[in-house]
């Protein structure tokens, strides 16, 4: 709680229930687009296999993680129609920081000119959906508005000769203006898991490259997108038929129809653009929420139902009500 005096509050009292809605949305890509038959000059692969097993067909590379998440967090902050000052905190979903100290946001917090608090948060490819119920931790805490941005280079950290992993990794950023709501607003429910037991499936040494069990994280990627993604709609009080679009982590299409399967969703009640962008880790389901949005498949009062999973591992689901 704020400090206060009897007679004045330094800081007036949240209300009893502060919640959260997404007020404005953003995206940046690099230039550099590179398909499946690039790949196959150096790699002993093809673009059929890689559309096969994972739905890749092209990603982008290049950029810093601070650069894109520059320009996705101004691309979210003109879409809500708001200045820098407008926005109190800033927390930067990446795996790929810049350095290892400083953080990352703070980098970003300075080129936008926002002021106020400014951290990572690394939860690997659960990392958006961990930023944004930390966010609206913040906010019913009585922050501000908040923008939460989701901004990789995973390309940096990948052997690309190493055709196990260079096939689904891609670069990209996707940001979210979260604003304070007076009420329970859009966020219905929300779970945040992670097994550091399985480490070893998927990780980066200091120095090294991404190393990847890919085999086994399919196989467990499906398992817990499925129990957590049904722990958060029970919690909500919905089921599959309830959820209006499914916008999961992209790591590859096959984990996708799985999960869909398994939790009675259809597939064309989900998002895919993984053909378009490969693996981006936390910037992966704002790139995939901007996409529904910008090409009109989300609604006010849709259900939407957010689900992510990666190294860690973690593994994290939350329910939004849209009220955009
Ligand atoms: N091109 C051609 N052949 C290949 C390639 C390739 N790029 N990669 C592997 N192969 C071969 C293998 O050598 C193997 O050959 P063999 O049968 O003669 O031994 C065969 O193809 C099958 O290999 P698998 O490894 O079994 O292929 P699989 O179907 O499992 O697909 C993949 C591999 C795409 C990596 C898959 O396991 C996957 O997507 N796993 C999950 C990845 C994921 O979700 N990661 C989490 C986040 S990633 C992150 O955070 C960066």
């Amino acid at each position: 709680m704020p400090a206060s005096s009897a007679s004045t509050p330094s800081v007036p009292a949240p209300p009893d229930v502060r919640g959260i809605r997404i007020s404005g949305w953003g995206i940046a890509l690099p230039d550099k687009v590179v398909t499946n038959d690039d790949l196959a000059v150096t790699l002993d692969t093809s673009d059929a296999w890689i559309v096969e097993r994972t739905g890749i067909r092209e990603r982008r590379v290049g950029g810093t993680t601070s650069g894109l998440a520059i320009e996705a967090g101004r691309d979210a902050l003109e879409c809500a129609g708001l200045e820098a000052e407008d926005i109190d905190h800033l927390i930067l979903a990446t795996t790929t920081p810049d350095g290892i100290v400083p953080a990352t946001a703070p980098s970003v917090q300075n080129a936008l000119g926002i002021r106020g608090g400014a951290f990572d948060i690394n939860a690997a490819c659960s990392g958006f959906v961990y930023g944004l119920v930390s966010a609206a931790g913040l906010i019913s805490a009585g922050a501000g508005r908040i923008l939460l941005i989701g901004s990789e280079t995973l390309t940096k950290i990948t052997d690309m000769e190493d055709r196990s992993i260079a096939i689904i990794v891609g670069d990209g950023a996707g940001a979210v203006v979260v604003e304070p709501v007076d009420g329970p607003g859009s966020l219905l429910s929300w779970n945040l898991n992670s097994d550091g037991s399985l480490r070893h499936l998927l990780k980066c040494e200091y120095g090294g490259t991404l190393y990847m069990d890919g085999k086994e994280v399919f196989r467990r990627a499906v398992r817990v997108v499925v129990e957590s993604a049904e722990r958060a709609m029970a919690e909500a009080g919905v089921t599959a038929a309830d959820v209006s679009l499914m916008v999961p982590h992209q790591a590859n299409v096959r984990i996708i129809q799985a999960a869909c399967q398994r939790l009675g969703i259809p597939e064309d009640r989900t998002v895919v653009v993984i053909d378009r962008y490969g693996n981006t880790s936390s910037a992966s389901i704002p790139l995939a929420l901007h996409d529904a949005i910008t090409s009109g498949r989300v609604h006010d009062d849709d259900l939407l139902l957010l689900t992510g999973f990666g190294g860690g591992m973690t593994w994290a689901s939350a329910v939004l009500r849209w009220d955009g």
